[in-house]
């Protein structure tokens, strides 16, 4: 049934065969070399993706090749495993060993057919290398009906006899004609004349799919793949994150999307499972250990993140105002508005709104104040850097407690002692205090602030820094606190910065609990 409806798409003459040539062509690029179980990994997912081909490698190039070839033939159910041959009899036939396990084998055997490579580099003539193509075809056939020939540097060969090669090896019957950009030499009006050059002067076209392998040295694999499928080319070669030789191949995400975003241009489409896109991409850098770039067309992480505060603003109001995909389709659960400095006030009020605060018009403005400030200087602004910024700018000078006066007494020979008086805002300010005695002048303190607060709270870390130098040098003590609350546990972080180290102490502990008693109340009222 699944083999019946990829028939009929199949002929159908809008239908894009995409040929993924990830596990030979990318795998052969430096640092993404992978071993047979990976690729057996990766193979299910293609599946999964939905391609149509799969080049599973190159059999002749080593034993490991062969092998992994011939498993993944063996295990791969409805998809065609193309294996690569040169055109000569010992690469076709290894190619064949390698694949006709397969339920669907293809043999896909390749020759030079530019002068540059056919003089310069194998030191043959044209005659000599058109046999050897048809030979190598021929061959091919004898083992399975569906092969596919590659005159390698298609796009700088003489069109004459580029024309000559193609009817001959569909004569000797190739089902597919694929044309390489090999080197990335081709710009896109060029290689759609050179696709429709094909169509019109091969005689016996009609009898194979024209298709296209095009290398990215000029940043333009992506751009001739999609214009040689305007001159009628039906098959795309490509990789998943464009990996591949050199400056990789045209990238399977990006070309399959193009073709659906734009359909209402190209007018064809693809079976590729558009959703799988971003898990087959994660699988290949999990496998590989390489990553793509954050600015990677589909799959990159910021090719659905919105900084700018005018798209954002937009995209608030209705996605498609700066999404031409959704996120989904791709397989992403949705698109993220960064939070920087470019953010403009609907972004962050939005975010505020779903963190569960209703800020009027002054708060607000005392926030932004604040939020401008940290965005200069941090790039990225996170949730719990809005619960910061609230504190800081709103709630701060609201805090239950404050320390109106510590006094400490230590010395060598005695136990430190603290005296801490305190202004409770919920006792109408007054003045609380209480003498305790420690293991040092903090701990001491801390016990003097416990009694009068009557909290439960208890301090997890405590960090200390001079911030400046000498004997006198302020300092900086940073503790973070925790108290259960209601069956959770609340974490708060406070600061205090004194010329004593005790009550730079003191302070943070204090700054900690008022924190802490600010979530409570937000728990309360604001979610
Ligand atoms: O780039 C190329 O020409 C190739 C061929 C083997 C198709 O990879
Ligand atoms: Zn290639």
């Amino acid at each position: 049934m699944k083999e019946e409806k990829t028939k009929n798409k199949k002929n159908d003459k809008n239908k894009v065969i995409i040929f993924d040539t990830t596990l030979r062509d990318g795998e052969q690029s430096p640092g993404f070399s992978m071993n047979i179980d990976e690729k057996l990994h990766f193979t299910s997912q293609l599946i999964k993706l939905g391609v149509d081909v799969i080049e599973a490698g190159f059999p002749i190039a080593s034993q490991g090749d062969f092998d992994a070839v011939q498993r993944i033939a063996k295990a791969s159910k409805g998809v065609i495993i193309a294996g690569l041959a040169r055109a000569n009899d010992k690469d076709v036939d290894t190619a064949w060993d390698a694949i006709k396990q397969a339920e669907r084998p293809r043999i896909h055997t390749f020759i030079s057919s530019s002068d540059i490579h056919i003089i310069h580099q194998f030191k043959k003539d044209r005659p000599t290398v058109l046999k050897e193509a048809v030979a190598a075809v021929a061959r091919a056939k004898s083992y399975t009906k569906d092969v596919e020939f590659s005159p390698m540097d298609a796009s700088r060969s003489d069109k004459d006899y580029l024309i000559q090669m193609i009817s001959a090896v569909i004569d000797a019957g190739a089902t597919t004609v694929n044309i390489p950009d090999t080197v990335g030499y081709a710009i896109p009006s060029e290689f759609y004349d050179l696709i429709r050059y094909i169509f019109d002067n091969v005689k016996n076209v009609d009898k194979a799919v024209i298709s296209v392998h095009c290398h990215n040295d000029l940043g333009l694999a992506v751009a001739n793949a999609l214009a040689a499928v305007q001159a009628g080319a039906r098959q795309i070669e490509c990789t998943v994150n464009g990996i591949g030789e050199r400056a990789g191949n045209t990238s399977l995400e990006e070309v399959v999307m193009a073709i659906r975003t734009r359909k209402d241009l190209y007018n064809v489409f693809t079976d590729i499972n558009t959703n799988q896109i971003l898990a087959t991409s994660k699988l290949l850098t999990h496998i590989t250990g390489v990553s793509v770039q954050p600015n990677k067309a589909i799959v990159g992480a910021n090719a659905f993140a919105h900084e700018s505060g005018i798209h954002q603003d937009g995209l608030l109001k209705n996605a498609f105002t700066y999404e031409i995909m959704k996120p989904e389709d791709v397989g992403i659960a949705k698109s993220t508005l960064v939070l920087g400095k470019h953010s403009g006030r609907h972004a962050v009020v939005d975010r505020l709104k779903k963190l569960g605060y209703k800020l009027s018009q002054e708060e607000l403005d005392r926030f932004f104040k604040y939020f401008k400030d940290l965005a200069d200087k941090k790039k990225e602004i996170f949730d719990e850097d809005l619960e910061v910024i609230i504190w800081e700018s709103i709630y701060k000078e609201e805090g239950r407690y404050m320390v109106s006066n510590v006094q400490i007494s230590t010395g060598m020979f005695s136990p430190p002692m603290a005296m801490v008086t305190i202004k409770d805002k919920t006792l109408n300010s007054e003045d609380k205090f209480d003498v305790a005695h420690g293991n040092g002048g903090v701990d001491a303190g801390v016990k003097a602030v416990m009694e009068i607060t009557d909290t439960k709270a208890r301090i997890e870390s405590f960090n200390l820094v001079a911030i400046t130098g000498g004997s006198d040098a302020l300092a900086e003590v940073s503790v973070t606190v925790v108290e259960e609350y209601d069956g959770k546990q609340l974490t708060a972080f406070g600061n205090g910065i004194n010329i004593d180290v005790s009550i730079a102490g003191i302070l943070s502990f204090v700054d900690a609990l008022n924190k802490l008693e600010y979530m409570k109340k937000k728990n309360g009222n604001n979610r």
